[in-house]
């Protein structure tokens, strides 16, 4: 081929990747009235057409289909648990933080030998709780040493998206990285009576596009497999296994009440938060800060980042079939309110920002009430407001959201209601 008929072929699938695209290359949009009509799949119609009638049946085989579809269509298959997880405690300090908390470090080893991934798990225990403690468990963006200035927490030495803010230099934290996360009140949480979980998550699979060679996912290869196939995980699947893996954990610490673990994340962290929650039944309650696009926002509203968006710059993080609904969302057999129905009947808290319009705050409304049926099927409250709550008004029924002033961040402001939403519905 000549390199004109090369330039010429190229340029053609170029206009036609970004034809399927739809809006990915163009305006997002943030204008209520252009969201087109849609009609949002029923959570308790069965993909045969059966009415869900019974709690006992959507268990058994909506709840099931339902998670199937987002494993085939959104997420990809999860990495099957290790068969041997080894957890090496590396530091266990009981007067951490002015002698408040007890600091665990602990490296969860996933496979045999030296060489074998692991993640670091970093946990706060408040020191007067008498007994096990509930806890927040959490990805972070940029190593655990960024999320307080302890200095006995550990430097990771993972590769790093590169980040000013974070003083991350050549893909790579530095000590002046130390503290510079604002997304996490460790005194607050404490002193609530809580323990506080986190692991970064490019532990188990960093956040790039170029890097699917990554160890973790690797781990699950078969013989001469060099990435995913269509339907498998990628780096979402990976972050949200890494979760579980730390669940794994606190079933065998005797200070934390695994019973009562809430699993919390932020932005695409959020949206590995549901996903994880969705399959790991032992959380007891999933929070969704902020997860827009792919996390708590209807896709079919295409406000704001739209599939093909998504797809399209961040292509690692979905499965490789969810590109097939670039522009194309009326046909993907789900919508996100049937991620957040796979919670039901445990509590589940979704937050918007008022000004993070690039999430659709909307859009997570919606499928957090779209979720109400599924609730209300299973014999508990669903979603107690009929419309959308005014700014700071939450709603603390069973399904909780609340949209804030202010933009994409997590405050203490939504620490706050994380934490009274715990207290009153996590026993
Ligand atoms: C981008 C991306 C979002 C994501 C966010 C984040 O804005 O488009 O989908 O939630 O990054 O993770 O901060």
């Amino acid at each position: 081929m000549n390199i004109a008929r090369l330039l010429c072929v190229l340029t053609a699938a170029t206009v036609l990747a970004g034809l399927r695209a739809g809006p990915a290359t163009g305006q997002p949009n943030y204008d209520e009235n252009k969201v087109p009509d849609y009609t949002l799949p029923d959570p308790l119609v069965m993909q045969d057409g059966r009415p869900v009638t019974t709690a006992e049946m959507w268990r058994r085989e909506r709840r099931p289909e339902i998670l199937w579809l987002f494993e085939e269509h959104v997420y990809g298959k999860p990495l099957p648990a290790p068969p041997k997880l080894r957890f090496e405690v590396f530091d266990r300090a009981g007067d951490a933080l002015g002698g408040t908390a007890t600091r665990r470090q602990v490296r969860v080893h996933f496979a045999e030998g030296d060489g074998a991934p692991t993640m670091d798990i970093l946990i706060y225990l408040p020191n007067d709780a008498g007994g096990p403690v509930p806890l927040f468990v959490g990805l972070n963006f940029y190593g655990n040493h960024t999320i307080h200035t302890d200095s006995a927490i550990r430097l990771s030495d993972k590769w790093m998206r590169p980040s000013k803010p974070f003083a991350i230099v050549d893909n790579r934290a530095t000590e002046a990285s130390r503290g510079r996360s604002e997304r996490w009140p460790v005194e607050l949480i404490l002193s609530r009576g809580y323990g506080l979980a986190t692991v970064y998550c490019g532990d188990l699979s960093p956040d790039t596009a170029d890097r699917f060679d990554h160890e973790v996912i690797r781990l699950f290869y078969e013989p001469g497999q060099t990435e995913p196939a269509p339907d498998q995980g990628r780096t979402i699947a990976a972050w949200a296994w890494g979760l579980s893996r730390a669940m794994d954990y606190f079933e065998t610490d005797e200070a934390i009440d695994h019973r009562r673990v809430a699993v919390m994340g932020h932005s695409r962290l959020g949206k590995t938060s549901l996903w994880a929650g969705a399959q790991d039944e032992r959380f007891a309650l999933v929070i969704s800060n902020n997860s827009g696009c792919g996390g708590a926002a209807l896709s079919r509203r295409r406000f704001g980042e739209t599939v093909g968006r998504i797809n399209t710059v961040f292509p690692h993080w979905f499965c490789d079939n969810f590109k097939q609904y670039n522009g194309n969302e009326d046909d993907l057999p789900v919508d996100q309110h049937m991620l957040i129905a796979l919670m039901a009947p445990r509590p589940v808290y979704v937050a918007s920002a008022v000004e993070d319009r690039w999430a659709d705050p909307r859009g997570e409304f919606l499928a957090a009430q779209g979720a109400d049926p599924v609730y209300r099927l299973l014999g508990t409250d669903g979603m107690a407001a009929e419309e959308m709550p005014p700014v700071d008004r939450p709603v603390t029924s069973r399904i909780g959201y609340h949209i804030r002033s202010g933009g994409h961040a997590v405050l203490e402001y939504d620490w706050l209601r994380f934490i009274e939403f715990a207290d009153q519905h996590v026993e």
